[in-house]
């Protein structure tokens, strides 16, 4: 059923905000993060200023409570100058998130309004090694032992890894239980026996630490179970990843309209056989489908942020949607865009190489495409049986047996 999706004033002048920090803090600067692989402090810190990191808080946290789209606004800009920077920001919303859909009220007033301050960034322990798709085949362990819970083990992929401050770290606490196997945990950056490991050499999003984590005999204190009760990890993973999903099909179309800006710039600008190549038509049909896709992947996004935001039951299937289709989108426009470019779009010199390194990332993480064609399948399943009625237009098993004998005749 289709729904409302609701633009408030608040939200677009977050959106317009975040505009404006691209623009100036993020976008000038881009290429020379990304050769560094160093992390843009300065518009970070523009953000916090400007009450970005509040947007997806509530309010009662010290947040805007602006919702899911209005994350998906402002995420969506700041990908469009720099999609490590894109994720370096929505990735404190995938770490808060666990906390927000799972905490309990000590536990919210604790971090909450520290991370919407943005004193305090997060990130979410989840992958590992052996357990990247199959979520639930986790092998960190947290033990209980006496009032605490000591971890151990390694994460992979921690995404603001060592930038962060706050950890959410998904832990098997009950090896013999099958669907109450996992918990959550949250661990402070400085907690004795907690280290980065291997910091990654990234092919894109290189601004952005991704990290191995270390949980060497890691003690927190048990008020730091999310939730307090044990075997909620999983379920909570699951929400989190439907609501921080549609972030991530923001960052895609952001990335997709940033290279698509640049391939028109260029298509119009650059003269072969004396005329612009945007008058060509094969070079139209590229920038006709690049546009094209990306408004679809746009208002695909905003009905899964707002189903997401409304409580609508669709959420979960429009998440992977957005994330699955905004990401192929991605991808298809920024390999279009260099082949705008010419042997100028391989080139390191220019920003439209760097948006086809950083798109590829978005088809894997927080859930490969794959699994999103999966869960998307999956709910597709469960909803033919509310198509009972079509039952009558369809063939019977009594029809298919005459059809196969008259054959056979
Ligand atoms: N919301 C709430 N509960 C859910 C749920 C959802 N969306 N999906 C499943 N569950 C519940 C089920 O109801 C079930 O509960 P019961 O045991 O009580 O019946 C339980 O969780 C198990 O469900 P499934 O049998 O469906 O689980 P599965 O093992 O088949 O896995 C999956 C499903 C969709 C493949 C899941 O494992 C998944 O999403 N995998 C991908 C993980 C992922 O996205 N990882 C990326 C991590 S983040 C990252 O990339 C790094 C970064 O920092 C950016």
């Amino acid at each position: 059923m289709p729904h409302d999706i609701v633009f408030t004033d608040q939200a677009k002048e977050l959106q317009a905000i975040a505009r404006e920090i691209a623009d100036k803090y993020v976008r000038p600067v881009a290429a020379k993060y990304d050769k560094a692989q160093e992390y843009n402090r300065e518009a970070a810190q523009a953000v916090a200023e400007a009450g970005l990191f509040k947007t997806f808080i509530p309010k009662e946290y010290g947040g805007h409570g602006a919702g899911i789209l209005a994350l998906c606004l402002v995420t969506e800009e700041l990908a469009k100058a720099d999609s490590g920077f894109g994720v370096a920001f929505a990735v404190n919303a995938l770490g808060t998130t666990p906390i927000l859909v799972g905490g309990t009220e000590e536990q919210k007033q604790k971090w909450l309004p520290q991370i919407a301050r943005g004193e305090k960034f997060v990130a979410f322990c989840l992958s590992e090694k052996g357990a990247g798709s199959d979520a639930g085949g986790l092998s960190v362990t947290a033990e209980k032992d006496g009032d605490d819970y000591v971890i151990r083990g390694e994460k992979k992929w921690t995404t603001n890894g060592g930038i962060a401050d706050i950890y959410s770290v998904f832990c098997v606490t009950d090896p013999t239980s099958k669907s109450r196997r996992i918990s959550a945990l949250v661990v402070e950056k400085g907690t004795p026996g907690f280290s980065v490991g291997k910091v990654e050499d990234k092919m894109g999003i290189r601004c952005v630490p991704v990290v191995e984590t270390h949980f060497d005999n890691v003690r927190v204190p048990k008020e730091n179970l999310i939730g307090q009760r044990e075997g909620m990890g999983f379920k909570h993973a699951m929400m989190t990843l439907d609501r921080a999903r549609p972030a991530v099909a923001a960052q895609a179309v952001g990335a997709a309209q940033g290279a698509l800006d640049l391939a028109l710039v260029y298509a119009n600008r650059r003269k072969q056989f004396g005329k612009p190549i945007s008058s060509f038509q094969m070079v139209q049909k590229m920038l006709a489908d690049a546009t094209m896709k990306t408004d679809a992947a746009r208002w695909l996004v905003y009905a899964a942020a707002s189903a997401t935001d409304q409580g609508f039951k669709t959420s979960n299937k429009l998440a992977a949607e957005s994330k699955c289709y905004a990401t192929d989108v991605a991808m298809e426009v920024a390999t279009d865009a260099v082949q705008i470019f010419g042997g100028y779009g391989f080139m390191e010199d220019y920003p439209i190489a760097k948006f086809f390194r950083d798109a590829k990332i978005l088809q894997i993480y927080e859930g490969t495409n794959q699994v999103q064609r999966m869960v998307i399948a999956r709910n597709l399943i469960k909803e033919a049986e509310g198509l009972a009625h079509l039952e009558d237009y369809i063939p019977t098993e009594e029809q298919k047996s005459y059809c196969s004998e008259s054959v056979e005749a």
